[in-house]
């Protein structure tokens, strides 16, 4: 797949084949006008409940609600606060309520519209209300697009931690429109450029050497671009869950970065870094605890390093609270098997393991690595 020009846009789309799914992910630019018709055309009845993200409530929800209309359905609006407080049992309650009040019935799709904390939210309350109804991923940021709004994970956060309660619900359908990418903050764009970055990773040379490429066209969020970057992306997250539904393996191998970036998060009580840019961290953490124990070159943490500080994502920091703190919120990740940390480490750029046994002065030497 070669780059297309600037200003030549596109529209692109990865199928999901799994035992008992299948559903599509459609991405280009103006989707949004074309959502009532593709539901439809997947989850048809005259009720539909839209979950919007409050952030973008007056920016894309009045185009999703019209769209829904004009397909002839008569849509449940109601907004969501984002932020991870808001993704929990008492938001799920309360949806519940909606939902049974304006009597939404078992074929009545439930589309989110949104960022992560809507898509996981919403999508527990579709595998949960009138036990599952169909359910519609409409994920606005590249965070959702690339990762969460693929894969069938939903689930909300509990007092004792992050993602504790949820189920694994596929949508019928995910509609991406790539043009909702131009209201994002820059900061939060390039947070989702942290996923594309693991992606490239964990599984594909070739996308880590295109997003290098394309740095420039993807940061000036050139349509052409931005769809091939989620196409690209979508399909290596596509292609993990068809191998690995339920995450009894590979699956696994997405969580690259993610149990240094959870424990970055929880141990700054989710106020100073943003998830991708704890994930940036947690990379390079990780990465250089592959080279530590003799599992990868050195090399490989320099070309992750300057890909990442290109897209201007952190390699170092120094809000980091102490190691023993850190060490300790990753012993309780719910990722531990029979209390040792399990952590995903590269072998060589696209390729990575899940390794069980890494000793914890290791660990500690590698957050002491990303100390800047
Ligand atoms: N975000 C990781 C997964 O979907 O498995």
């Amino acid at each position: 797949m070669t780059p297309k020009p600037t200003g030549e846009t596109t529209m692109a789309t990865v199928d999901l084949v799994l035992p008992h799914h299948r559903y599509t992910v459609h991405i280009g630019p103006g989707l949004l006008s074309e959502l009532g018709q593709r539901v439809r055309a997947t989850a048809p009845h005259q009720r539909a409940a839209l979950i919007v993200d409050d952030k973008i409530a007056g920016t894309h929800g009045p185009a999703a609600e019209a769209s829904l209309q004009s397909a002839g359905y008569d849509p449940l609006v109601t907004t969501m606060t984002s932020g991870e407080d808001h993704k929990n049992l008492s938001t799920v309650e309360a949806l519940y309520h909606k939902l049974l009040d304006e009597r939404l019935e078992r074929r009545s799709p439930v589309v989110a519209l949104g960022g992560g904390i809507v898509g996981d939210t919403g999508g527990f309350v579709a595998a949960s209300y009138l036990r599952g109804v169909p359910f519609v991923q409409c994920p606005t940021t590249l965070l959702a697009m690339v990762d969460a709004s693929v894969g069938g994970k939903v689930g909300v956060n509990m007092p004792q931690g992050k993602n504790l309660i949820g189920a694994f619900h596929q949508p019928v359908l995910v509609v991406i429109d790539t043009d909702t990418l131009k209201t994002l903050s820059r900061r939060d764009f390039v947070c989702g450029l942290a996923e594309c970055v693991k992606h490239g990773v964990i599984r594909d040379p070739e996308l880590f050497d295109w997003i290098d490429a394309n740095i420039q066209p993807i940061l000036d969020l050139d349509p052409g671009t931005l769809v091939e970057l989620v196409q690209r992306n979508v399909r290596i997250k596509a292609a993990v869950v068809m191998e690995d539904e339920k995450e009894a393996g590979v699956r696994a191998h997405l969580n690259f970065g993610h149990t240094f970036a959870h424990a970055i998060e929880a141990g700054t009580e989710y106020g100073r870094y943003l998830h991708g840019e704890a994930v940036s961290l947690g990379m390079v953490a990780a990465a250089r605890l592959g080279v530590e124990l003799g599992r990868c070159e050195g090399g490989l943490v320099d070309q992750l390093v300057a890909l990442l500080n290109k897209i201007g994502l952190p390699t170092t920091t120094d809000g980091l609270p102490e190691t023993d703190k850190l060490m300790d919120i990753m012993r309780s990740d719910k990722k531990v098997k029979a209390g040792r940390v399990r952590l995903i480490l590269p072998d060589k750029l696209g390729a990575v393991s899940i390794v069980d046994d890494t000793p914890d002065d290791v660990v500690a030497k590698s957050w002491d690595s990303i100390r800047g």
